[in-house]
């Protein structure tokens, strides 16, 4: 079955793509509260995400990500959702995407997310040695997966914010419009 037209959004694509800036602006421009996962598994845990890896590791951080998708699916009504950098790379999430809403892929090459998290202590999976070499081998890792959990994908280097809001709420109205032609 089709998703209602007019339902919810998830953000998903590599870190420093802009998933959170864009769910707090396309929340303005559609009228719909956003939900930020990395913040909601923060907030539960009452650590950082740093201090979750740091403490716990990889794995309990994803499987707190696994358990909140679950809930968040079960959600009815209009959402943006953003979720982290490594969410669809779990086979077992990808579904729990698509039943949580449109799956809109911000696509950046690896250069433009080397200048934005340079200077980034935030992320856990980008300390240490040779970020950029990093960057790369985790972006060429997982565009697979990112391409499998997409409805829509947006190119996102080199454009303004609020370009890249008007060009998601053109996607989702496309989008939209060829659903109905589908179902009439
Ligand atoms: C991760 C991305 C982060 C956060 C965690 C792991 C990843 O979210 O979930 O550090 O595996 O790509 P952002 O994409 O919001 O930075």
């Amino acid at each position: 079955m089709r998703k209602e037209s007019g339902g919810n959004v998830v953000l998903i694509g590599f870190m420093g793509s802009g998933k959170s800036t864009m769910g707090i602006r396309l929340s303005y421009r559609l009228r719909y509260p956003v939900e930020d996962t990395d913040k909601l598994i923060e907030a539960q845990a009452g650590k950082t995400i740093s201090e979750i890896f740091a403490q716990e590791g990889e794995e309990a951080f994803r499987q707190m990500e696994t358990r909140l998708l679950e809930k968040l699916a079960e959600n009815q009504g209009q959402r943006i959702y953003s979720v982290g950098g490594g969410t669809p790379v779990r086979a077992a999430n990808r579904p729990l995407l698509k039943r949580m809403g449109t799956v809109v892929y911000l696509r950046a090459r690896p250069e433009t997310i080397y200048e934005r998290l340079k200077a980034d202590t935030t992320r856990p999976l980008l300390q240490g040695e040779d970020p950029e070499g990093k960057i790369r081998r985790l972006m060429a890792e997982r565009e697979e997966a990112y391409r499998a959990a997409a409805d829509v994908i947006v190119d996102v280097d080199d454009m303004a914010a609020e370009d890249i809001v008007e060009k998601i709420v053109s996607q989702l109205a496309e989008r939209t419009e060829q659903d109905e032609a589908v179902s009439d």
